[in-house]
């Protein structure tokens, strides 16, 4: 094992994560979830998540040290989420992150959570080849991106005009009865449906919206039209089929976000395609993004589903990119940023 001892926290929405790597290696990745206490809202709620990061910090970073067995003091650098994320959550782990690196008197490095997403591939597959395209799906955030270098250079392609692809997920499970979070039961759901059964709209893909959104997504239509789907059935008094609804929607969803993932590969010469985020886990569309990669020659990064998830290890890994090049730590002045862009990577 070589390369950089880094400590990763990630406190960005519902998910307080510590992370421990060396270079490529993952050490230990220990998870500390509050989704269970936003059950009941439909939804993360941020003053019970802030609080929820306060209380499982310390035993978080107690069970990745355990995990990992090493003491703090060894550790090469600390790096933490800056943003993009709720503001009180970041602040949490931007804390914990500076105590730290304060009492050990380790350098300090504040990263993007999207590039975080993309660098905890190098865990499970080594180096990128450069430039690589990237989609990240979740409850928070849908977008396409070009990795030219890990550390320094990632552009936005496009992203989500309104909601996240997990966000419509989540919400359409409301609709049909499915509980929160919604993506892992519609996945189920759908396997027994017919996905051909009701034609749900494609958003941002006619020609016309291609001029200006080739890239971009847009998940509220579709929303709308389930929406809509399922009351004029229920208006009619007859059954909703959950199954088919779940299988239709999800069709809509994995064929958009497919379809426009490998256009971003065509467009940018990339080779190879990374996928992240919650969403990254649906059976289906790891299955049509594997089906379309094999027929246009492109090399699928799908990491291991607990990987993809919201962690501490990508953060780590990303730091130990950071340190690996040598760039300068971030002050202790470092702040939350709730809408840091992707193309920030240290602040
Ligand atoms: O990355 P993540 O854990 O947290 C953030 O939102 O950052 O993603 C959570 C989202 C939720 O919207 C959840 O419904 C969705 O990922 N999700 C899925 C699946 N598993 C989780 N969506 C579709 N299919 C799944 N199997
Ligand atoms: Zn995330």
């Amino acid at each position: 094992m070589s390369g950089p001892l880094i400590l990763g926290i990630e406190t960005s929405c519902d998910e307080t994560g510590v992370g421990i790597v060396r270079g490529h290696d993952l050490l230990a990745n220990e998870v500390a979830s509050s989704v269970e206490e936003h059950v009941r809202f439909g939804g993360v709620v941020p003053e019970v998540a802030s609080r929820a990061h306060l209380e499982a910090m310390l035993p978080t970073l107690e069970r990745a040290c355990a995990t990992a067995d090493i003491d703090l003091t060894e550790v090469d650098a600390i790096a933490v989420t800056a943003g993009p994320g709720l503001v009180g959550a970041l602040v949490v782990g931007l804390s914990s992150a500076k105590a730290l690196a304060y009492a050990l008197n380790k350098p300090l490095y504040g990263v993007n959570h999207l590039a975080g997403h993309v660098a905890v591939d190098l865990l499970d597959h080594g180096a990128l080849p450069s430039p690589c395209a990237a989609l990240l799906v979740s409850g928070g955030h849908t977008s396409l991106l070009t990795v030219e270098d890990m550390a320094s250079k990632i552009t936005e392609l496009g992203s989500t005009i309104d909601d996240a692809a997990g966000e419509a997920y989540d919400k359409v499970a409301r609709l049909i009865g499915l509980p929160y979070p919604g993506g892992p039961h519609i996945d189920r759901a759908a396997a027994d449906g017919d996905p051909t059964a009701i034609a749900f709209p494609r958003g941002l893909s006619t020609s016309r919206d291609l001029i200006k959104h080739r890239f971009d997504f847009s998940f509220s239509g579709l929303k709308t039209a389930v929406a809509r789907w399922v009351e004029e059935r229920r208006l009619d008094g007859r059954d909703v089929p959950v199954a088919d609804v779940a299988a239709s929607f999800q069709e809509a969803v994995c064929d958009v976000l497919s379809a426009k993932a490998m256009d971003a590969c065509r467009a940018t010469g990339a080779t190879d395609l990374l996928i992240g985020g919650g969403v990254a886990a649906n059976g289906r569309l790891r299955a049509l993004l594997a089906e379309r990669a094999a027929e246009n020659k492109i090399t699928l990064r799908t990491p291991r589903p607990a990987l993809c998830t919201d962690n501490g290890a990508m953060i780590a890994a990303l730091g130990a990119e950071v340190v690996s090049r040598g760039l300068r730590p971030s002050g202790f002045d470092l702040g939350a940023d709730p809408g840091l862009p992707v193309s920030t990577i240290v602040v």
